[in-house]
């Protein structure tokens, strides 16, 4: 009970100060001031997810406020044991809207505070919360099954050599690792700065902000993965805690003795579901550590956020002092994280959160390809008299050679030919591509080995740091033999991996690969929707968005842009109970709009009734729904009878006045919205791009970032259709910002789409 006393002073001092704060504000700033997190649809997202409340203005937070303080219990009333909790939690939840308040109100004091980039700058550590892209980008790994969740750390160990280790072993769990605060003046991304690590979201390590009430960064971000990609509406605070309890795995650790301000976010916490460990006796207490598992009330009755405790336990347990390593395995216990492991024989680190690193100049030991060197990697499957499984050979000069024939290095650099040859009786020809796209991830999550691109642009760069702990070239094949036969264990039965290091060889290789990737792009692009007799699905997203299906065709791919027609083939050989199943098409009802009664059928099932018809072809009829992890949005301008196209990476608003993230935000979670669609980038050059309403041709505004990144491929698509000079009549930001604009502007290209029929 103590722990609640300390949790509700705390969030009455919290309070305190947010109003304070606020009303200095109000002196300097006025009510009227725009305020808020940068480039977010999401307003402050715990506010706006629990009470369904945008902050637009700075006046706006005094309600937040008065909301709060209802939520504060008089601290002299009952304090009797389950209820106390149930007022400590509502503290909590009272802390975190505080807070928000207070991170807004310094986003407007202090604008420079935080970097708002993904990575420190050398001058800045602090990140700050997360704009909607970095949002998008990482939230996404929460729901794919990438990431488990997160590691909230309050304050600071005291030396370097204990963070490292603590954050070592998170990563290596694959979680994200949030860092707020200090403790006795040691801030804890500055001592992993110390130590050689490189931080940033890229690589999993997340200096969020130098106080404690930057916390609800993380529990922001948390609440905005439940309401972008969980379909869990602004408010619906029930869900979103709900859904954070069961499908994010996260918890706090705080280092040092626990303040009254910390235990009052830790119970604000909680009402996610995510328990705190503290590797410090609470003084008050005199107890040596606490230990707050999850909460049980059984049936309270007052209490604002009670759903959250139904049939949970509530332990609050002694436990003796607990040391820095024994913190995690304490965190993963309580909440129930099983991390199945990658054994490998390898000397070095080996995860996910690897995959983002950089191996800089300074660190290089040895490089490959990248234009340096030749270098190419290549799956094929072979008969299995040509296989030896378990076989791995370097031929040519191995990383141990290297100071030998070369004096002046490191870095050294070699030519690199990897050769890969797999043989299985469920083997396809067609299962290449996808299985060679995987070397990418399977050598990236080696620490210290960067591995960028594919086929014969690959490069590699191996650090020093790998190469003192033994790393050799060897081990990039124990790595691709034992993830391949792990993850492809249906479709191989015998892998064996070649790794060439002579010049003369790799070059007879590559010429060698040229015609076989050839050969693999021709056949794939010759691929149409007729000719095949089964779509496939992907239901992938639905752990998040539980209605929602992707219908996947030869000409339409995922719109995350990761699935293809051949990936839905392979996944389903490989996992034949997966996500991905063969639709057959059956009979064709409509084929302009790409309606087909196997389709329908499929979908109807796989939505559990909520999706009884679906386009393939079309955004106005029936379009097919999407859940959040889209590249683009397609979407109509009625006033221009066009098309719009906005990709993910672009966050100012369209000229439909929207931007992606509110886009997103208003298509997402498996809903059916005639005049918007979630598309890959890859869908917009192919045939079936909206073809049931002239796709291709409406387009009447993209980004200039995305026309240059399709720019040859739009290029080649706009002469098949016989208007070479369509790219210059698709306005970008540069030329048009408003539907008003861009009315103008097809008049004055006399761009196509003034000639097509309206939209209906
Ligand atoms: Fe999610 Fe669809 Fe991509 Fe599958 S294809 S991962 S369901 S967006
Ligand atoms: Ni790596
Ligand atoms: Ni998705």
């Amino acid at each position: 009970k103590i722990i609640f006393d300390l949790a509700i002073k705390g969030a009455y001092k919290i309070l305190e100060k947010a109003w304070e704060r606020y009303e200095r504000a109000i002196k300097n700033f006025g009510k009227e001031v725009n305020v808020g997190f940068p480039n977010t649809a999401y307003y402050l997202p715990i506010i706006y997810a629990i009470l369904g409340y945008p902050v637009k203005k700075l006046g706006d937070c005094e309600e937040v406020l008065q909301e709060a303080k209802k939520l504060l219990p008089d601290l002299s009333s009952s304090k009797n044991g389950l209820l106390y909790l149930g007022l400590a939690l509502d503290a909590g939840m009272a802390t975190l809207f505080a807070e928000e308040v207070v991170e807004a109100i310094r986003y407007l004091e202090e604008p420079n505070l935080y970097t708002k980039t993904e990575e420190p700058t050398e001058d800045n550590i602090w990140l700050g919360a997360a704009d909607d892209v970095i949002f998008r980008k990482r939230g996404v790994e929460f729901v794919d099954g990438s990431s488990p969740g997160f590691a909230v750390l309050l304050g600071s160990p005291p030396d370097k050599e204990t963070a490292k280790n603590i954050v070592q072993d998170l990563l290596e769990k694959g979680l994200y690792v949030f860092m707020h605060d200090q403790t006795n003046g040691v801030y804890m991304p500055y001592l992993l700065r110390e130590a050689g690590l490189q931080l940033g979201w890229p690589v999993r390590l997340v200096p969020f902000g130098p106080h404690y009430t930057s916390i609800v960064f993380a529990i922001g971000f948390a609440c905005r993965v439940a309401m972008s990609f969980g379909g869990v509406k602004p408010g619906d605070y029930i869900n979103n805690l709900l859904f954070n309890k069961y499908k994010t795995f996260a918890f706090v650790i705080t280092f040092g003795p626990p303040t009254e301000e910390w235990v009052a976010n830790g119970l604000g916490a909680l009402n996610w579901g995510i328990p705190i460990i503290c590797d410090w006796a609470v003084p008050e207490i005199k107890i040596p550590g606490i230990c707050i598992y999850e909460a049980l009330i059984s049936k309270p009755t007052h209490c604002y956020f009670q759903v959250i405790m139904e049939n949970q336990e509530f332990y609050r347990s002694s436990v003796p002092e607990i040391a820095s390593q024994e913190l995690i395995e304490k965190a993963l216990e309580v909440r129930g994280l099983k991390i199945t492991k990658t054994k490998l024989n390898i000397p070095v680190s080996y995860a996910p959160a690897f995959e983002g690193e950089r191996v800089r100049k300074e660190d290089l030991y040895l490089e490959c390809g990248g234009g340096r060197t030749s270098a190419l990697e290549l799956l094929i499957s072979s008969s299995f008299e040509e296989v030896k499984d378990g076989e791995i050979r370097v031929i040519g000069p191995e990383i141990s050679d290297l100071p030998k024939i070369d004096k002046k290095g490191p870095p050294y650099r070699l030519p690199l030919a990897i050769v890969i040859k797999v043989a299985g009786t469920n083997m396809q020809e067609d299962f290449e591509p996808i299985m060679e796209r995987q070397i990418h991830y399977f050598i990236n999550y080696a620490q210290g080995i960067m591995h960028i691109g594919q086929r014969n642009i690959v490069w590699i760069r191996i650090s020093k740091q790998a190469v003192e702990k033994g790393f050799l070239l060897k081990h990039i094949g124990e790595i691709l033999y034992n993830r391949i036969k792990q993850e492809f264990s249906s479709i191989v039965d015998k892998c064996e991996v070649e790794i060439f290091t002579d010049e003369e060889m790799v070059k007879k290789l590559i010429e060698k690969a040229k015609s076989i990737y050839e050969k693999r792009d021709a056949r794939l692009a010759g691929m149409v929707d007729e000719n095949v007799e089964e779509f496939y699905s992907c239901t992938l997203c639905q752990s998040f968005a539980p209605t929602h299906v992707c219908v996947i065709t030869p000409e339409r791919g995922g719109p995350c842009g990761a699935y293809s027609w051949l990936d839905g083939k392979a996944y389903y050989q490989i996992n034949p109970a997966g996500p991905n199943q063969p639709i057959l098409k059956g009979e064709i009802i409509d084929l302009k709009l790409g309606q087909f009664k196997g389709v329908n059928e499929f979908v109807k099932k796989a939505s559990k009734g909520k999706v009884e018809r679906v386009s393939l072809y079309s955004i106005m009829n029936d379009p097919m729904t999407v859940c959040g992890c889209m590249e683009a949005i397609a979407a109509i301008s009625a006033p221009v009878n066009g098309i719009i196209i906005v990709n993910r990476e672009f966050d100012k608003e369209t000229p439909i006045g929207l931007k992606f993230s509110t886009l997103a935000g208003m298509i997402g979670g498996g809903q059916v919205t005639p005049g918007f669609l979630g598309i890959s980038k890859q869908y917009i050059i192919s045939k079936k791009f909206i073809s049931a309403e002239d796709g291709f041709l409406r387009i009447v505004w993209m980004p200039k970032i995305l026309k240059e990144e399709l720019k040859e491929k739009l290029q080649k698509r706009a002469e098949e259709l016989g208007v070479p000079d369509f790219l210059e009549k698709i306005a970008d930001e540069s030329v048009v910002n408003t539907e008003e604009e861009l009315f103008n502007w097809v008049k004055k290209v006399n761009h196509p789409v003034l000639k097509l029929p309206p939209l209906t």
